[in-house]
């Protein structure tokens, strides 16, 4: 399995005062090339689980394991981890630095590489930004030059810089009208198969998760429940 989470519990102290028990005792096993979408309502747990896979949020029981093996505690695990399993988030204008042009954009990603020459780095870049359907010029623009379809573009291949396996995609089309959506999904299957990628793909919108797989995870209220 490329992603394995085991068991993954997650509650959270609220506003009242009470526990939230966002995650509830979570198996869920992820195959290579094989994605798997999770679909549920507002505040059934979604994020927290992928934060949790990504190591952004530590889990109150419960064990990640990434090719068979647990991801945390050994420095240079986390770091091949952290290069090959990516998120993109929601929002596209949120997730982009405004300050950074699309080069800085993606030159940032590469520092989980190490050194790398220059012409490589452009090279990269080149190379990463065709896989989304972009010329090369747009390397020294800035994100508000963008629709927010392009910028979701831009930002997952800001994903794809450390060639990655696994990319976790929360809500990554739900902030965009119909047919915008529709340019990204189609951006992400090509990708899928071109890359031979792995996605987590999490949504509210059924229709978006059939369109990039036929595995579908219902969750409600911390717990799967299909
Ligand atoms: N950092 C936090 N502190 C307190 N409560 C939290 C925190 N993060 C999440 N929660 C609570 O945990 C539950 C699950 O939240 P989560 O964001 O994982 O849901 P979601 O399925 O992603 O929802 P949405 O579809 O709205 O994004 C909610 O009740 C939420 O209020
Ligand atoms: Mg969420």
């Amino acid at each position: 399995m490329l992603l394995e989470l085991r068991s993954i519990s997650k509650s959270f102290m609220s506003r009242s005062g009470g526990m939230v028990q966002a995650v509830d005792d979570v198996s869920l096993a992820i195959a290579e090339g094989e994605s798997c979408a999770i679909v549920g309502e507002s505040g059934c747990g979604k994020t927290t689980l992928a934060r949790i896979a990504m190591g952004l949020v530590s889990p109150d029981r419960g064990r990640v394991l990434f090719e068979g093996r647990p991801v945390w505690g050994d420095k240079i695990r986390e770091c091949y981890f952290r290069r090959k399993a990516r998120m993109v988030f929601q929002d596209p204008f949120a997730s982009l630095d405004p300050r950074y042009s699309v080069k800085a954009t993606l030159d940032e990603a590469l520092y989980l590489e190490g050194r790398i020459p220059l012409a490589q780095r452009q090279e990269r870049m080149r190379v990463t930004l065709a896989s989304v359907g972009f010329s090369p010029d747009i390397l020294s623009r800035y994100p508000h030059e963008f629709s927010g379809g392009e910028r979701q573009r831009i930002a997952i291949s800001r994903a794809l810089m450390t060639d990655p396996k696994l990319l976790i995609l929360d809500e990554a089309v739900s902030s965009l009208d119909v047919v915008i959506q529709k340019e990204v999904l189609d951006c992400l299957a090509g990708l899928q198969e071109s890359r031979g990628l792995t996605y987590m793909f999490i949504t509210h919108n059924l229709k978006a998760a059939r369109r990039i797989t036929r595995k579908i995870t219902v969750m409600k209220s911390g717990k799967i429940v299909e």
